[in-house]
């Protein structure tokens, strides 16, 4: 897919003040600092369309991007922060469960998950919840400019073990690098290929 245009369309923690659900949406979502806005820089060639910050937890609202005029890319904040506060993570909970229940037009969730580290508790819990929710979501694993192709195999094969222990079929994945763009046609094309259906 060329994506000819993208573009910010509006910030808000409340599902009824989205855009109007005419589109397929895509949410990305994932533990804090996982690279969810890095890689929505990385799909749309947009360097600085979605803020990203070296420090987890950047991202605090439900953001909007247009693609192409056709389809929505969300930017969701992070999940699994241990510096956040009771109230703030209560926050997140009802907002993001909201949202999931509740938007219509939502796709797929493209669950991000970091590929250096081993399954952590709180992807697995999320992807469960999608289960019980009836949600589509796929896996995508981040940053795997940032260890050798090999040391990538082992953790996916690993991870993706675990994932067959809980699940009777287990969910697609991708495998990418915001920084090196391996992935971004594989991921695009998905989303491609969802939009046409
Ligand atoms: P929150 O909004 O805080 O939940 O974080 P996020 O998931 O949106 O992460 P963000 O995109 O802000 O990236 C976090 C940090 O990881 C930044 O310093 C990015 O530069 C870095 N990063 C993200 N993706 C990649 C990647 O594919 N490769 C490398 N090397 N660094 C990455
Ligand atoms: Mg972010």
């Amino acid at each position: 897919m060329i994506i000819r245009d993208a573009r910010f369309l509006t910030s808000n923690t409340r599902v009824e003040l989205c855009p109007p659900p005419d589109r397929p949406e895509y949410a990305f979502i994932g533990r804090s600092n996982v690279g969810k806005s890095s890689l929505i820089n990385a799909l749309t060639s947009r360097a600085g369309l979605a803020k990203t910050s070296a420090s987890p937890g950047k991202t605090q609202l439900i953001n909007h991007f247009l693609i192409n005029e056709q389809w929505y890319l969300v930017d969701l904040p992070g999940y699994g922060y241990a510096k956040v506060s009771k109230t703030a993570r209560a926050e997140w909970h009802k907002m993001i469960n909201a949202y999931l229940q509740r938007r219509e037009n939502l796709a797929c969730v493209c669950v991000l998950i970091d590929s250096r580290l081993p399954p952590q508790a709180s992807d697995l819990e999320f992807m469960e919840k999608l289960g019980e929710m009836g949600v589509p979501f796929v896996m995508v694993f981040t940053k795997i400019d940032k260890q050798s192709a090999s040391q990538t195999r082992t953790l996916i094969t690993a991870y993706l073990a675990k994932m067959n222990e809980i699940w009777d079929e287990l969910p697609r994945h991708f495998l990418t690098s915001a920084s090196t763009k391996v992935g971004r046609d594989e991921l695009l094309g998905f989303i491609d290929e969802v939009n046409q259906n």
